[in-house]
């Protein structure tokens, strides 16, 4: 992928991009193993998974910067004014077409960006998010509700200038810190959440909750694990930090409970509307808004496969005690972080990692999901 922005050295997030993108897949491939060599000897590597180079994020974080009338949205340079980044090739093409519109919208409401040197204005950032379908999700970040009634005045100009919008949200981040969104949502479309067919699974996904970045990598994650899922026909799965239910509406099948517990409420309600639009009767897709440490008191068992997915910061030591001495006799853990996972693999002595598969979700950078099968040793 060729990037202006990179070339001219306004932009270096794509930290690899001067690599050919075959190559990075291989050095990545050969880094993760070099990381898991120890918590995972003899694992068997599949071929890795990479999706196109460009056009592949299906969420834009963008800073808002400039001007009333003049706004422009993309990154905060080193010197703390905003480089522009509408252009980013990285962009889902549904995105890169959206930006420029929104551009103009946000010009023509008369938005004050928020102006990080003197702690002024207030909008913050914009986040963009498309669906496989190109419609699309708008999140404004403001530092208070003092646009709120000019944006929902503006609404349905909003609506008519990007008639593929479906849901837009304020959200609330007073904090004068470099923190991406605040804890207030306040959905101003009818529509709360955003379709995100994935495969065979319709997900939903509401503006403050996490989903896979890259939409065709991640259909590809969920059909590997769904693939070791129906290889180990277990009776019941838990997906432990599920989010709005990738992994465990994937897993579901004749017969089979699926359970998942997340962190995050909103998610929560995504994945049990996706559960109802498939018809899983609701005795056997179950999920519960908690802490994932907690699963044992929160979700029907006891399980026969986990599928586990956490934060970078990956599983607490209580989770990694209690997965090592549990009754399940398949574990999936699905890593964006290969340090805390080969971390959490050498606690869990009691399995043994038997495959493992590469998914460059994040191309031109050294980020990747691993995903590991385990069976007991
Ligand atoms: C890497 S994401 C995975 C989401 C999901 N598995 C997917 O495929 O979209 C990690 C998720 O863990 C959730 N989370 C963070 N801390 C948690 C906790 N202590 N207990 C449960 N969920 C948590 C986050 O809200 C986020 O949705």
């Amino acid at each position: 992928m060729r990037c202006d922005y990179h070339d001219r050295g306004v932009c270096r997030s794509c930290t690899l991009l001067a690599i050919p993108h075959p190559d990075q897949v291989a050095a990545k491939q050969a880094a993760v193993a070099a990381v898991l060599a120890s918590a995972a000897p003899g694992v068997r590597w599949l071929e890795p998974v990479s999706g196109p180079d460009h056009g592949f994020r299906n969420k834009a974080k963008l800073v808002a910067e400039g001007s009333v009338g003049e706004v422009s949205l993309g990154i905060l340079g080193p010197d703390g004014r905003g480089v522009d980044l509408r252009e980013c090739g990285l962009h889902d093409p549904a995105i890169a077409t959206a930006l420029p519109r929104l551009s103009a919208v946000i010009d023509d409401i008369g938005l004050i960006p928020y102006a990080v040197p003197t702690r002024r204005g207030e909008l913050k950032h914009v986040v963009v998010t498309a669906a496989p379908t190109g419609e699309l999700m708008i999140r404004f970040v403001l530092r208070s509700t003092h646009h709120e009634a000019l944006l929902r005045s503006r609404l349905p100009r909003l609506l008519e200038a990007m008639p593929t919008t479906r849901v837009v949200s304020l959200n609330i981040q007073p904090k004068p810190a470099a923190i991406l969104a605040g804890e207030r949502e306040i959905v101003l479309t009818q529509q709360d959440s955003l379709r995100m067919p994935i495969g065979p699974v319709p997900l939903h996904l509401p503006p403050d909750a996490f989903f896979q970045t890259n939409t065709a990598v991640a259909t590809a994650l969920y059909a590997q694990a769904r693939a070791w899922v129906v290889e180990s026909a277990p009776r019941t799965v838990w997906d432990l930090y599920c989010g709005v239910g990738g992994f465990a509406l994937h897993a579901a099948g004749p017969g089979r409970v699926v359970a998942g517990v997340e962190i995050a409420a909103g998610a929560i309600a995504a994945a049990r509307r996706s559960a109802a639009e498939l018809g899983l009767d609701p005795g056997l897709a179950r999920f519960a808004a908690g802490d994932a440490s907690a699963a044992y008191d929160l979700l029907p068992g006891p399980p026969d496969l986990v599928v586990v997915n956490p934060p970078r910061r990956g599983l607490d030591p209580g989770l990694v005690a209690w997965l090592d001495a549990c009754p399940a006799d398949t574990l999936v853990y699905s890593s964006c972080n290969p340090v805390t996972l080969a971390r959490d693999l050498a606690g869990l002595a009691t399995w043994r990692a038997r495959e493992a598969r590469l998914f460059d979700m994040f191309p031109h950078t050294d980020h990747h999901e691993v995903a590991v099968v385990c069976d007991r040793s």
